[in-house]
């Protein structure tokens, strides 16, 4: 069995249907990318991974076990889908920092809640973490800056420093570039590469058709609520079978 699998899942807003049954798979340590043009759902499917937006029908499995069933579950209190959550990060396109917590603050405000009542010692292993983990980004020295004085690459590299906080599962990223200029898209992209050799477990919605081909383990094109194809990189990008994907990859190559 898969490490992480999505089966069958649905989620409508008002009478519009805007996932229409979507299941797939991924190992340990495996990087999915989902690509597909804007309003085809990704964000929602994310969304709904994550429980922000749960689906409406469908299920999660997490290491073999069914982690969560729409049916099932969905009078879960808020209490216990934030438990759920934590097995999942989600780094958004927009940053989403506290702009009134330092770097270091901003990695540790979560930890620490969860761990409310814990021993000093704890407290210091959280700070250490987040040190460690700023030094992974490339920010080691930025601990006592304010989100404002970064530039917006270093500040998406704190939001996925702050998402490893957690040490979710599955690690799902929203067009993590898309908000920043070109000359700041390398260094963040290098940071998902870094994770993606140290065996991180990721789902990544990208429109970096250069990234997704490099990186990924598995793609899947998302189209109108539905997986309309998906497969190995070099099998998508050199071999789309469907013509809504060869012209999707074709506008994408203008
Ligand atoms: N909260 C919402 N309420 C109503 N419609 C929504 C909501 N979120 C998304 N949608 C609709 O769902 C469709 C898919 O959106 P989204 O998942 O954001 O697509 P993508 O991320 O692929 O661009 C769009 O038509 C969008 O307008
Ligand atoms: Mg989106």
């Amino acid at each position: 069995m898969a490490y992480f699998a999505v089966e069958n899942v649905t989620k409508s807003f008002g009478s519009t249907k805007v996932l229409k049954g979507v299941s797939f798979s991924m190992e340990k340590g495996e990087v999915l990318s989902v690509i597909g043009s804007s309003g085809s759902g990704k964000t929602t499917l994310l969304r709904g991974v994550n429980f922000l937006t749960p689906p409406d029908t469908g299920r999660f499995y997490l290491e073999d076990a069914c982690f969560y069933d729409a049916e099932r579950d969905k009078r879960l209190s808020e209490r216990e889908f934030r438990q759920k959550r934590l097995n999942f990060g989600l780094v958004f396109q927009s940053f989403n920092l506290f702009p009134q917590y330092n770097v270091l603050n901003n990695l540790t405000l979560a930890p620490r809640l969860a761990a409310k009542g814990a021993s000093k010692e704890a407290l210091a292993e959280i700070s250490a973490n987040a040190l460690e983990l700023l030094e992974r980004v490339g920010l080691g020295d930025k601990a006592k800056n304010y989100p404002c004085e970064l530039s917006g690459g270093q500040q998406q590299r704190v939001a996925i420093a702050r998402a490893l906080m957690l040490s979710p599962k599955v690690l799902c990223f929203d067009e993590p570039t898309s908000a920043l200029d070109p000359e700041l898209t390398g260094e963040v992209l290098r940071v998902l590469k870094d994770l993606a050799k140290e065996n991180i477990t990721m789902i990544v919605v990208t429109h970096e058709m250069k990234f997704a081909r490099e990186v990924s383990d598995k793609v899947i094109f998302m189209a109108d609520g539905i997986i309309e194809e998906e497969g190995a990189p070099e099998q998508l990008f050199d071999n789309p079978r469907s013509s809504r994907l060869r012209s999707f990859l074709a506008s994408t190559r203008e």
